[in-house]
Formats: structure tokens, sequence, C-alpha cells
């Protein structure tokens, strides 16, 4: 029996470490809201504006997103969909996995349940963690996944990030210690057309839509339990009141 705890609790440390983010670098938490329509629907305009062109989330149709979240169809057919396809399509991409691979030297994988396998707080860091690495074939590096293939999709939204320890001149020393202070920091030459804190919120959007995307069903769910204890709730009082109405007499 001992063994056989050792061996589960050793079988859950991947897991683990991969929940952590895996790199070690500190992962921003964020309290995703599927009752938060305004975001939801923001973050579906991020997600086909910028993501759709290389990634899927082929479980989700667009019809089903639409009334999830309160588009009218008429304006999801004409602001947030291919020309080519209809409202009750899968939301898939056509680009070619062995093309994809030879561009980005990996295929972009589908995003429908990527807040449940990294977990929404990894989603929301990598979206915000890109940085300027000219050692890369794109000029950029990420954070949460070193020598990541995908390009920096929203530059013009952020703007280029500095990793203040890499390059030539350090800034900043803790004072105690004289050990580098590093951080990502937005070149101010090259900023983008979002401040920090406006993307910040953009990327929460994005990535509530994404943990949407991954459950649809969660309001629903939360509804249902509700439901439910009330039900429990009603059921008692009418057991109880059987019970005296049974036991009454019985001294
Ligand atoms: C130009 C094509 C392209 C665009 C546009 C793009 N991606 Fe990617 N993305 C990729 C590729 C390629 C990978 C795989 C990288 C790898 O494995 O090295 C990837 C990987 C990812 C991953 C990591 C998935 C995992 O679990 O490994 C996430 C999350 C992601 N993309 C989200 C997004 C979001 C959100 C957007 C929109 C803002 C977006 N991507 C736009 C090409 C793209």
């Amino acid at each position: 029996m001992k063994k056989a705890i050792i061996t589960l609790l050793f079988s859950l440390v991947p897991v683990l470490g991969f929940a952590a983010g895996g790199t070690g670098y500190p992962l921003d938490p964020i309290e995703t809201d599927p009752s938060d329509k305004a975001s939801l629907q923001r973050g579906a305009m991020y997600y086909q504006n910028f993501c759709s062109a290389c990634h899927a989330t082929q479980f989700q149709r667009y019809e089903r997103v639409a009334d999830d979240i309160g588009i009218p169809h008429d304006l999801m057919l004409e602001n947030l969909m291919p020309q080519s396809s209809k409202i009750g399509d899968l939301m898939t991409n056509g680009m070619r996995k062995d093309e994809a691979k030879v561009w980005f030297g990996a295929a972009p994988p589908d995003l429908t349940m990527v807040t449940r396998v990294r977990g929404d707080d990894w989603v929301y860091t990598y979206l915000r963690t890109f940085y300027e690495d000219p050692k890369r074939p794109w000029g950029v590096n990420n954070k949460v996944f070193p020598d990541v293939g995908m390009p920096h999709v929203l530059m013009e939204l952020q703007g280029i990030q500095i990793d203040s320890c890499q390059g030539a001149s350090p800034t900043e020393r803790d004072p105690l210690t004289g050990e580098k202070i590093c951080g990502l920091t937005v070149d101010p030459d090259r900023k983008g057309s979002m401040t920090p804190a406006e993307y910040d919120q953009a990327m929460y959007d994005l990535t509530n839509f994404l943990a949407y995307s991954a459950e649809p069903m969660k309001m629903e769910r939360k509804q249902l339990g509700i439901y439910v204890l009330l039900f429990l709730v009603l059921l008692f009082i009418v057991s109880l009141l059987l019970k005296r109405e049974y036991w009454k007499d019985i001294h």
C-alpha cells in the first residue's frame, strides 16, 4: 500500500512541474470569468484578427460561440469569420501542417483546449512575455516557451520588449545584493499602439475567450449546481415536515 502511494505521488511530479510552466519563470495569476460577455467579445475579436490565420479552434462552431457570448449572427458573419465559412461551420484552419513546419519549425497547435492543457496563467503570461532575441529566426523569444516557433504577432499592439539582463548594459542592480534585476520592458523607441496596462487587459480578454472555448459549459454547469442545491434544500424541508407528521403520535 505504502509503495502504491509513493508511486502515485511520484507519478504526479511531472504534472506539477508542467503546471508551473516548466521554465520556472513566474506565471502571473488571473481569474477568468465566463460571465463577462464584454471581455469574451473583445477576446473573440483579438482571436479572429490575430490568431485564427495560423491556429484553429476546431472543436467550436462559429454559431455556438456567437450565441454563447452574445454576438448577433450578422455581425459574426461580417466581422469575425473567414468569407468562405458558414455560420454552422467548425472553426477550422486551412493551413497545411507540413508547410507550417517548414515556416515555423512546428505546426501551430489547435487552441480549443490550450488553457486546459497549459493553464490560464500560463497562456496569459505567454502572450505577454515575447522579447527581442536576435538569435531566433523571428527575432523574438518567449519567457515561458523558450525558443518558440511562433512569431510575436501582437507586436503592433505591445511594441517590442527587451530583457534588461540581455544585451549591452543591464540597467538596474539590487542595492543590497548587487545582483542584476532582470525584467521585460517595452523599448521606448519601438512602442506599440497600446500602453502596457491596455495590452495586459487585451491579453486577459483573449485568455478569457480561450478559457471559455475550453469549457463552454462552465456557466451552465455553475447555474445547474445552484439549482441542484436549492432542490436539495427544499427536499430536506419537505422530508423534515413529513418525518414530524409520521412520528407525531409515537412517544
Ligand atoms: C504566424 C502564425 C501564428 C499566429 C498568427 C499565431 N500563432 Fe500561436 N503558434 C504558432 C506556432 C507555429 C506555434 C508552435 C510553436 C512551437 O511549438 O514552437 C504556436 C504556439 C502557440 C501556443 C502554444 C501552444 C502549446 O501549448 O504549445 C499558444 C498558446 C499560441 N500559439 C497562442 C496564439 C494566440 C493566442 C495567437 C493570437 C494572438 C497566436 N498564437 C497567433 C503560430 C502562430
